[in-house]
């Protein structure tokens, strides 16, 4: 497929389409050797040697970035006055990146970030029952069928029950930063549990909604898996890495 040269320079981060124009306006673009000022020339990202300042330049057409998102931030590409999760992605070169899915301005962990629209799509949709880990430390006191509740669905207002969840009070991943949390609110609180959550949809506030119908409430929420891919331990809060190979063709082959 060929695309305009201005496109594939400002998909392999060069700036914006009118940056890159002033930018092959001065001469410091060639394509397979020949200098070119036009930005609306044709090249075939397979078969073009494309070079800026006597660098080769590859066309970037996805990106697949994981996140640990920190609380404090908003799920969206772009916003007005506050920072995004896009905007922590500082070495992206893509201008299209979005988050897959949404996580709450004060839930942390595993968000996925892509320009991949047709992989998110696959991710998110009901139909492919993706599984998402969720850790949630939980004030007040659990009914005695809490595990049997979140099994047949719960009724959180909407239309329909939620699917099937699987709950646990015992979660298969801690971190420092869920203990810390956990230290911090037992100072204030004992009636605290500490419990796992793995649900098949992104409903708004699911998991929030899930517990308040059941006479609880969540007082920190943190996703740990979503599919194949687990949160990175190495990451910390507002940290963020590329997917490996391995991890995009394990995404690609798990929807
Ligand atoms: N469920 C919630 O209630 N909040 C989230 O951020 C994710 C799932």
């Amino acid at each position: 497929m060929v695309i305009r040269l201005d496109k594939y320079l400002a998909d392999s981060g060069y700036g914006t389409r009118s940056e890159v124009r002033s930018f092959l306006r001065i001469g410091r673009v060639s394509v397979n050797g020949v200098a070119e000022k036009n930005g609306a020339r044709k090249v075939d990202p397979e078969q073009d040697r494309v070079m800026v300042d006597q660098e080769i330049v590859s066309h970037v057409s996805f990106e697949y970035y994981m996140l640990h998102k920190p609380s404090g931030i908003i799920s969206a590409s772009k916003d007005k006055t506050e920072k995004t999760v896009v905007d922590l992605i500082k070495s992206k070169k893509r201008r299209d990146l979005f988050p897959v899915g949404r996580l709450d301005r004060d839930t942390e962990g595993l968000l996925i970030i892509t320009n991949d629209g047709d992989m998110a799509h696959k991710l998110l949709s009901p139909k492919k029952h993706v599984e998402k880990t969720y850790a949630a430390i939980v004030s007040g006191v659990f009914p005695e069928n809490a595990v049997e509740e979140f099994e047949h669905g719960i009724d959180i207002g909407d239309d329909k029950l939620t699917k099937p969840a699987k709950f646990s009070f015992s979660v298969s991943t801690w971190d420092i930063y869920l203990k810390e949390m956990y230290d911090s609110l037992s100072e204030e609180r004992e009636d605290l549990t500490v419990c796992e959550v793995r649900i098949t949809e992104g409903r708004f506030h699911e998991i929030k909604r899930m517990f308040e119908a059941l006479g609880l409430k969540v007082e920190y929420l943190k996703r740990y898996s979503m599919g194949s891919i687990k949160l990175d331990a190495k990451l910390s809060p507002g940290e963020y890495r590329e997917l490996t190979e391995e991890e995009i063709e394990l995404l690609a082959s798990s929807i």
